[in-house]
């Protein structure tokens, strides 16, 4: 019998070439999720932030990136900031509320505090409508909803160590 997609999905960090195949899937799902509820503005400002270009200097300097993706395609995304904040977390429509983004968000942590094993906090700026899905993650609202240049979203923090990572990170 073959394996159903979700069980050929391997997680892993993306090559270079990969870069526009992930921003295509931050576009889509983000014009399908986000968009209609922000205004020019803040549309503006998330498509300049997700630019191949920026999204590889930022690699450089002091972000990194896990996929997951299928033998075809690359179906879930997640980026941090400085071992303490997520940036982006993005996953493909036809396979959310599937675990994707959990186990990218518990590799994540993995990495995390395999690089700062002091870690306190790990803090993200959640979509209000991404809001649960961070709750179910171990997060917490650390504040009210906020609209910074176009961008709505609520501040909110996990504190580590609530769980260990399932995954061993590489
Ligand atoms: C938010 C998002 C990344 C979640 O990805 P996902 O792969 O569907 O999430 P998972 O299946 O791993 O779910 C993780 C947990 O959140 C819960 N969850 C996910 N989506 C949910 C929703 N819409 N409502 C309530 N709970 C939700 C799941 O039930 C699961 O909890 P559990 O472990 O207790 O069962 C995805 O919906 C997405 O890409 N949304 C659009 C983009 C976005 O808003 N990104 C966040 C920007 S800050």
């Amino acid at each position: 019998m073959s394996a159903s997609p979700i069980e050929q999905i391997i997680y892993r960090i993306p090559d270079h070439g990969e870069i526009a195949a992930i921003v295509r899937l931050m576009e889509d799902v983000f014009n399908d999720f986000i968009a209609p509820g922000y205004d020019p503005e803040g549309i503006d400002q998330f498509f300049h932030y997700i630019r191949g270009s920026a999204i590889a200097l930022r690699l450089k300097r002091n972000h990194f990136v896990r996929v997951a993706a299928t033998s075809q395609k690359i179906v879930g995304v997640i980026e941090v900031r400085n071992y303490n904040h997520i940036s982006l977390l993005f996953v493909t429509r036809e396979f959310q509320r599937q675990g994707i983004a959990k186990i990218l968000m518990q590799q994540a942590i993995a990495v995390c505090l395999r690089e700062k094993p002091d870690l306190r906090k790990i803090t993200v700026h959640a979509d209000p409508r991404a809001l649960p899905a961070y709750k179910a993650m171990g997060f917490k609202k650390t504040g009210s909803e906020r609209l910074d240049n176009g961008i709505r979203y609520v501040p909110m923090q996990y504190k580590p160590r609530k769980y260990l990572p399932l995954i061993q990170s590489d």
